[in-house]
């Protein structure tokens, strides 16, 4: 089935890149928020990374007006209506599943309802919606817009039509799609855990700096030190993967988040997000 119409769910980091990298590959894309000042925030941000692309000549003015044209910004449920709705809201389950359950309420029995969750169980969230086998994990990579990776989760409960359509979406969306297992954090954030965890006891017991393990990691290859990656992440959304997986993992001591990721996140600094993190943006 060729998918002409996206709605994301959550215009923060991940969905509004998502909503971008869609409209760019002349997809039309409603991007949902309950937040308004977040959406604005959104559309500002698209807004500057095409003209950049402008100025680079890798787009055209006129292109740029009609990318952001195939973006609907709502606050209003009732226009998330399209064959494929991306989840990409709080990693919390009980609040997903109220929103994909509300979702498929209004949409048409076909729509395929995808969630972008870094670690939350895909299983999990199906089983708790009215149509599972219509479920399955879209996760994108940060940033959205230019990260060629989307892990496919299917689950037990997901059909053949609903794999098939989001490949198949994903190729539209110039990306790289695999299929991988419903596992805690998947295969990339199952991986990525001891590079955040492993420096961050690093700097816990006294041993390096949060700038000088950065430096160090990228000037061994790294494109991006752990915690220039957690502030791009965002320190949230972060800590609640971490806590997510250790728990998934029966507390496995190797996945146990540290209490720097906490603090930051009791203190509001979240990460470029919030202007500050690890470093002052
Ligand atoms: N940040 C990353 O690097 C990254 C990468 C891959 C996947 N993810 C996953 O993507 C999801 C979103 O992460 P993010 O970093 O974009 O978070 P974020 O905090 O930047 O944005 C979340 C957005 O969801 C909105 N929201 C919350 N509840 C909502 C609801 N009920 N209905 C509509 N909107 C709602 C919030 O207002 C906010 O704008 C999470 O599941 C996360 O695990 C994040």
């Amino acid at each position: 089935m060729e998918i002409n119409k996206i709605c994301v769910c959550g215009s923060g980091t991940m969905g509004n890149g998502i909503a971008q990298a869609a409209a760019q590959a002349g997809l039309s894309a409603i991007l949902y928020d309950i937040n308004q000042p977040i959406l604005d925030k959104a559309r500002q941000s698209t807004d500057k990374n095409l003209q950049k692309l402008v100025d680079k000549q890798k787009i055209s003015l006129s292109e740029k007006q009609e990318i952001i044209q195939r973006i609907q910004y709502t606050t209003d449920i009732n226009n998330c209506l399209a064959p494929v709705i991306i989840e990409a809201i709080v990693e919390n389950l009980a609040i997903k599943i109220s929103l994909l359950n509300q979702l498929s309420d209004i949409n048409a029995t076909e729509t395929i309802l995808a969630t972008n969750t870094s670690s939350l169980s895909v299983t999990s969230i199906a089983e708790k919606i009215k149509y599972p086998e219509r479920v399955i994990g879209m996760h994108f990579f940060n940033p959205a817009t230019i990260m060629k990776l989307v892990e496919i989760v299917k689950t037990k409960f997901t059909n053949e039509k609903t794999s098939a359509t989001v490949l198949a979406l994903a190729q539209q969306m110039n990306k790289v799609a695999v299929l991988c297992k419903d596992a805690p954090g998947f295969i990339v954030n199952r991986v990525a855990r001891s590079f955040y965890t492993e420096t961050l006891r690093l700097v816990e017991e006294g041993l390096v700096s949060t700038t000088v393990a950065d430096k160090l990691l990228e000037a061994s290859g790294f494109k991006m030190g752990p915690f220039k990656l957690m502030d791009l992440i965002g320190n949230d959304v972060n800590y609640e993967v971490s806590c997510s997986v250790y728990e998934q993992m029966n507390r496995n001591e190797r996945f146990k988040p540290s209490y720097i990721q906490k603090e930051k996140v009791q203190q509001g600094k979240l990460g470029k997000k919030t202007g500050e993190g690890f470093y002052t943006y």
